[in-house]
């Protein structure tokens, strides 16, 4: 079973112990024997249940259980066996016909274990990983406080009054009673006040993953790291002018579209570059009120070049320009977009692509060499600006290479069906031997890109997205006949694909290591309390940044905790996948800027530090990104004169 079913299923457990402890309780409460019995085993049963769910998670990975297992479960046993112990026996004995089985202590235990089990749950959703000090006396006082508040409840003071002049020896007990809720009261009011007081202690603002923290290196600053102002020899200058302005555009079918645009176009203007070539676009901004700017995704741009808002520049106001220059030496498919406010910008059609094709024209024997950003507007799938179905004649026998890319901020399911293909790159990169495949589908993450290659058979080809026949693209050899397009293929794992090489570095003897734990939870995002998703439990600005020095080997353990999918996304660095929920890579060495966490999975990734900046990590779901799942990471000695209090808050 995959972790994410198991944490769906620890969640169904956790939420059965919640109900059937607090339905043991109230039956108690009203004094129904036997449905009370019934819901306390039902509740011990439950409670038991969960102890190995929480065990199987913690095989899974420590990330998984830890406020679990640090809190709410010993909390839960503790209060459940002292329910037991309390209101067990009156209850057997009254099913046996002797008394009504219901006692104040019983009643207030059993609810007390309810309590626990209910502030286990509540903590999971809206705390998670990691535990904090803060966290666990709060809670721990709240359901301390819930219990003495039931005991007020369930036996008042005035009713003990009343039979303590009945009885003399009753005085005894009361005073007794008085004393554990002054006490208990006076516990829980100073734990929680601490609990309180910590959370307010400031988190550390940076996290050096195991390295030398800030050395007295002289500083640099981000608006220094410019590209290049020459191509290499032999190439040529690209000058593009892209104006950001709202237009109405009309797809294919009719269906007009109010977008955001680059140039009036959506995507934006093409750029294609030969390797060498210098790159220079003026970006102006017409009336996004906003800002607008460009990041050019995946392509390792030096840093000021990298259009991060509030880091590498401040965001390009209308009226406004910003010149973009750098050095096309990455070959390959990429995109460029805004990322101002990305999670509107983007969505409306803020996109364009980008491709860089390897000098000396390794590649000028492609003859169908088709750019297929795939962005979704108003639930319908826009392939390279159309909506419906794409027919292309290729003659049997000629070179095709298709460049899928992902500008949506949801993965998208491929299906290339009626010849055999090669995945040539993934983000731009080339594979190693990758082999011929067939009948397999493939999962492209938000923001990645794929290259498939194949020689044109006699017969028809389709791609199509989504499992949607009517649309995609349709390639015609001589054969008029469609392509027949299977369902239910089996997805092709890169991790397996392609043929091992050497790598650059040895990942196992990393400088630094970072553990990045997703998940949603209560946070502050942008200085609001939100629904947040959260990186170790924190939100945008306040997860702490990570510090590298050039040349560092880095590694970032990624865990998803959550029931979403998380693509994430550094900027400024190809990454190199190491493995998969602990099963290592095998095939090809995977460079990717994009890679999709799973629900449940944790990912192991690698690269060096050799571009010096100041770069945004994060989750390329851009609303999620938005509501907090984004950090950065620093190099050592660089500087930002652009994270002021305005401008490093809207960075997504
Ligand atoms: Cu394509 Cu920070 O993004
Ligand atoms: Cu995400």
């Amino acid at each position: 079973m995959t972790t994410r079913l198991w944490l769906i299923l620890d969640h169904v457990v956790a939420l059965l112990g919640v109900a059937t402890w607090f339905a043991a309780g109230v039956t108690l409460a009203l004094r129904r024997t036997r449905p009370a019995f019934a819901a306390l085993v039902a509740a011990v049963l439950v409670t038991l249940v969960r102890v190995v769910t929480v065990g199987i998670l913690a095989g899974r990975g420590w990330w998984f259980v830890q406020e679990k297992v640090l809190l709410g479960l010993p909390m839960l046993v503790a209060a459940g066996a002292g329910a037991v112990l309390l209101a067990g026996p009156r209850l057997l004995s009254a099913l046996r016909g002797r008394g009504d089985g219901g006692s104040a202590g019983g009643v207030v235990s059993v609810l007390t274990a309810a309590y626990a089990a209910l502030a286990g749950l509540v903590v999971t959703f809206l705390v998670g990983y990691p535990l904090t000090w803060s966290t666990a006396l709060i809670t721990i006082s709240l359901v301390c406080a819930g219990a003495l508040l039931t005991a007020r409840v369930v036996a008042p003071p005035a009713e003990n009054i009343a039979a303590a002049r009945v009885a003399p020896e009753g005085r005894r007990a009361i005073s007794r009673r008085r004393f554990i809720g002054w006490t208990g009261g006076a516990a829980v009011v100073t734990a929680a006040g601490a609990g309180t007081g910590l959370s307010f202690l400031p988190a550390e603002s940076v996290t050096v993953g195991g390295g030398p923290g800030r050395s007295s290196r002289t500083a640099v600053s981000v608006a220094d790291l410019r590209g290049s102002g020459s191509p290499a020899p032999g190439g040529t200058v690209r000058r593009l002018v892209l104006t950001a302005k709202k237009a109405t555009v009309r797809l294919p079918s009719g269906r007009e579209i109010e977008a955001w645009t680059y140039n009036g176009e959506i995507p934006g203007p093409a750029i294609t570059a030969t390797q060498g070539d210098l790159i220079e676009v003026r970006l102006r901004n017409a009336d996004i009120e906003d800002g607008v700017t460009l990041h050019w995704h995946g392509y390792d741009v030096p840093c000021g070049e990298d259009g991060a808002p509030g880091v590498t520049q401040l965001a390009v106001g209308p009226g406004e320009e910003f010149v973009y220059r750098f050095r096309a030496d990455q070959v390959g498919t990429y995109w460029y977009h805004t990322h101002h406010a990305s999670h509107l910008g983007v969505h409306k059609g803020l996109y364009g692509t980008l491709v860089v094709n390897p000098r000396g024209g390794q590649r000028a024997d492609v003859q169908v060499d088709l750019t297929l950003p795939v962005h979704t507007f108003g639930g319908t799938v826009v392939i390279a600006g159309s909506d419906g179905r794409t027919e292309h004649l290729a003659p049997p026998g000629t070179p095709v290479r298709l460049r899928l890319i992902n500008t949506d901020s949801d993965p998208h399911w491929i299906v290339l069906a009626g010849t055999p293909f090669r995945m040539a790159a993934v983000d731009g990169r080339d594979l190693n031997q990758p082999g011929e495949v067939s009948d397999v589908g493939l999962h492209l993450p938000a923001g990645g890109r794929y290259d498939l290659v194949f020689l044109m058979p006699d017969t028809s080809v389709a791609l199509v997205v989504d499992d949607d026949r009517d649309g995609g693209l349709r390639l015609h050899g001589d054969d008029p006949g469609e392509a027949r397009v299977e369902d239910d293929l089996p997805e092709l794992d890169l991790l397996r694909y392609g043929a091992p090489a050497l790598v650059p570095f040895d990942a196992r003897d990393a400088d630094r290591h970072f553990t990045m734990v997703l998940d949603r939870g209560v946070a502050m995002v942008d200085g609001r309390p939100a629904y947040a998703h959260t990186v170790n439990g924190r939100g945008h600005p306040s997860i702490p940044g990570q510090l590298v020095a050039e040349g560092d080997v880095v590694r970032f353990t990624v865990v998803n905790r959550s029931l979403e999918t998380h693509p994430w996304h550094l900027h400024g660095h190809p990454v190199l996948i190491l493995s998969r929920d602990g099963t290592p890579s095998t095939g090809s060495p995977l460079w990717v800027d994009t890679f999709d966490v799973r629900p449940g999975e944790t990912w192991e990734v690698a690269f060096r530090a050799t571009n010096p900046g100041i770069w945004m990590n994060h989750c390329h779901n851009l609303p999620h990104a938005h509501q907090g799942m984004m950090l950065r990471l620093h190099y050592d000695g660089v500087t930002t004169p652009f994270g002021g209090s305005h401008g490093g808050s809207h960075g997504h």
